[in-house]
């Protein structure tokens, strides 16, 4: 608890109208990479409580589909549709399929993460599993040419998954923002110019 209300980037997104730390990683990593575009349609994994949706929002204008979803309840925010349930079942993956339609999407942002136990022969597995889902899915909404951000744990699966992904994307590369806690083994893989 003393380390959350100590954390720079937790008072920053209180003084910034952030709903979450996270919107900080988002920020750098669109200032490096250049994710967003006016109307673009983005899909949202992970949403909760919604600090990613508020920057894609605010970035892509009142013409672009955001389409959000998560296990967890979100508050509503303007301009973003939201699904919620686990996204590990057929038929959530479905709703959120329906609701971004049929044209094809620009960018899936993925920062699903399962609760951790601390055991990491339990946990990593688990995280490996939703972000396989999360490439199914971009592998299935993406445009060629679209892009892919996702959050992977380092461990066990994640050199395949990287394999895997180099072979749908033109180009992979790992960040890892400021506001990631060093500690942490989560990193962000950021796919670009899907193959199709
Ligand atoms: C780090 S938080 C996301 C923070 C969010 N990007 C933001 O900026 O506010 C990870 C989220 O993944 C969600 N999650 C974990 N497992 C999930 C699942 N099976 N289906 C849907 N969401 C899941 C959690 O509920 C949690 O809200």
């Amino acid at each position: 608890m003393k380390e959350h209300f100590d954390d720079p980037y937790v008072k920053k997104s209180q003084q910034d109208g952030y709903r979450s730390r996270a919107s900080y990683k988002l920020l750098e990593i669109n200032d490096k990479d250049k994710l967003f575009r006016p109307a673009m349609r983005i899909i949202d994994l992970g949403a909760a409580p919604g600090g990613w949706s508020q920057v894609a929002a605010k970035l892509v204008g009142d013409k672009a589909t955001i389409v959000a979803s998560d296990i967890l309840e979100m508050a509503p925010l303007p301009g973003v549709a939201f699904v919620q349930g686990d996204f590990t079942e057929q038929a959530v993956y479905e709703a959120i399929l329906a609701e971004i339609g049929e044209e094809k999407a620009d960018l899936v942002i993925s920062d699903m993460a399962p609760n951790m136990s601390g055991n990491s022969s339990a946990d990593q597995p688990q995280a490996m599993y939703l972000v396989e889902l999360a490439l199914d899915m971009a592998a299935q909404v993406l445009r060629p040419g679209g892009n892919f951000l996702v959050k992977v744990f380092q461990g066990e699966g994640f050199e395949e998954y990287l394999k895997t992904m180099r072979a749908q994307f033109g180009s992979v590369i790992t960040r890892k923002p400021d506001a990631s806690r060093p500690r942490s083994r989560e990193v962000y893989l950021l796919g670009r110019q899907f193959k199709g």
